[in-house]
């Protein structure tokens, strides 16, 4: 296991109860970290009560987000021009049935194996979640991977954590999240967890299942288990 990952268990070994629960609860639906991915699915009615237009270039009613990720975009936009990067905003929240059209249209284009490697199913995107968002820049908002080699592309990998967001998809994560890359879509977890994914550099279904470990390992009443 590598040292950082073992010093992450270390830490979250020694953490209050308190902790614990806040942890716990945020990864409960409606909290932060809540994962979503092909495996977890969430329910077709589930549409979070903040969302809010973000107000950035590009934002509008298909870029609501959830309140606080909305205004850490918009910090992060601002962040963004002053060192002369122009993003714009693409998709945001995604109702089920939106995710069911564009996943259906995905199908008809590229076939069901090509369009779930870049698509997810109903139900089993974070869009639905309203935490995440598909970025563009001020000169194009088409989502491919061209985007990552643009200066707002590299500049979003390099500093989304800053603002509490997470870059989702990477390429050699494939395997883990289930998703080719897809360096504009971005994951709101928070300032606090968005540090630490950066610095160890791991999917976020590594991640969850490391602090699912740790918290099973204390004991949601912060008690010891074994
Ligand atoms: N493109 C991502 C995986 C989604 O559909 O949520
Ligand atoms: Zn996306």
């Amino acid at each position: 296991m590598p040292a950082r990952l073992l010093s992450l268990l270390l830490t979250m070994l020694t953490l209050s109860q308190g902790a614990v629960t806040a942890y716990v609860d945020d990864m409960s639906l409606g909290g932060y970290l809540f994962l979503v991915n092909r495996e977890y699915a969430i329910s077709s009615d589930y549409v979070p009560d903040d969302l809010t237009e973000p107000k950035v270039l590009g934002g509008g009613e298909a870029t609501r987000m959830r309140r606080d990720a909305a205004l850490a975009l918009e910090d992060m936009f601002e962040a963004a021009k002053e060192d002369g990067m122009y993003l714009s905003a693409v998709s945001g929240f995604r109702s089920y049935g939106q995710q069911a059209a564009i996943h259906e249209r995905k199908i008809q284009l590229k076939g069901k194996k090509q369009a779930l490697r870049v698509s997810a199913p109903p139900g089993c995107s974070e869009h639905q979640l309203g935490l995440a968002m598909d970025l563009g820049t001020k000169k194009s908002i088409k989502l491919n991977e061209s985007f990552g080699r643009t200066p707002e592309g590299r500049w979003v990998a390099e500093n989304c954590w800053r603002f509490g967001f997470i870059v989702r998809y990477k390429a050699e994560w494939e395997e883990v999240t289930g998703y080719a890359y897809e360096p504009w879509h971005i994951r709101y977890v928070g300032k606090e967890h968005a540090k630490v994914i950066y610095n160890l550099d791991i999917p976020f279904e590594t991640y969850i299942a490391q602090l699912r470990d740790a918290v099973w390992t204390v004991g949601p009443e912060g008690e010891e288990t074994q």
